[in-house]
């Protein structure tokens, strides 16, 4: 398949380098451009290109940038692509030490991918927020073994999460069907499933047991000066 990734570092690079090694035709993109990309492309065969590049004729497009950074991606950045491309969001929200306050998560209530969809002006499926990033490198497993590690997978359309779903089985993990976009805050950061190495049974039961509620740690501080 023919794969964007916008974004190239812990979880960028990692998936570039296991998706070549299946074959995949990856393109990848950074901030700084793709002559910056070069080690990376000797390494695993990908394409080093620009962000505005990296959508094209994608089946695929992996975004994988710091939160804040989405809506300041150029637009027009999914222009190009595959008819029906489906967008991995693999982003958290982490105001305390990068992000920044953002009030339409925290005041309007929209769940993170959600405001990922209105940056990118499209819809995504949420994956591989939780995951470690070098575990996408050290812990895949054949489909069966009962040590495979199982990842949540929210999305609004059946196909598109369907596709990525058998995406993330061909890179040795399984997945537990998480809702849709408006449910994924059951797999945002500080939930149970958040981090956690586990099989299906266990992933499906810490989806069901988290709060609503953000924890105080990945809450924007409000500052002093600021009207509430
Ligand atoms: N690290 C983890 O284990 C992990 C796990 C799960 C989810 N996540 C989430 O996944 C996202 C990526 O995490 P990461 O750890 O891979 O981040 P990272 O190592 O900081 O890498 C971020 C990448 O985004 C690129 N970037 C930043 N702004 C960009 C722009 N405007 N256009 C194109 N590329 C841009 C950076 O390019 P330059 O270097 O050129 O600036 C860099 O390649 C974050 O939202 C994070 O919360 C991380």
């Amino acid at each position: 398949m023919k794969i964007g990734i916008i974004g190239a570092g812990n979880i960028g690079g990692n998936l570039t380098r296991r998706l070549t090694a299946l074959g995949h035709d990856v393109a990848v993109a950074n901030s700084r451009g793709p002559q910056t990309l070069t080690d990376l492309a000797k390494e695993t065969g990908a394409t080093p290109v620009t962000a505005e590049e990296a959508a094209r004729d994608a089946e695929i497009v992996v975004v994988t940038v710091p939160l804040k950074a989405v809506p300041d991606l150029p637009s027009g950045i999914l222009d190009g692509a595959a008819d029906g491309m489906v967008v991995i969001d693999t982003n958290n929200y982490y105001p305390q030490q990068r992000d920044g306050r953002i009030a339409a998560i925290e005041d309007e209530g929209l769940t993170e991918s959600r405001w990922v969809e209105r940056g990118l002006g499209h819809p995504v499926v949420k994956a591989f927020n939780g995951t470690y990033a070098q575990d996408i490198l050290d812990r895949p497993l054949p489909a069966g073994d009962p040590g495979r590690i199982a990842l949540p997978v929210a999305g609004d359309d059946a196909a598109a999460k369907a596709k990525v779903r058998a995406l993330i089985d061909q890179l040795g993990f399984d997945t537990v069907d998480a809702g849709g976009v408006d449910d994924s805050w059951r797999q945002q950061p500080g939930t149970p499933v958040y981090g956690l190495r586990a099989g299906v049974e266990a992933v499906t039961e810490a989806l069901a047991a988290a709060s609503p509620r953000r924890p105080e740690e990945f809450r924007g501080l409000v500052s002093p000066h600021q009207p509430r």
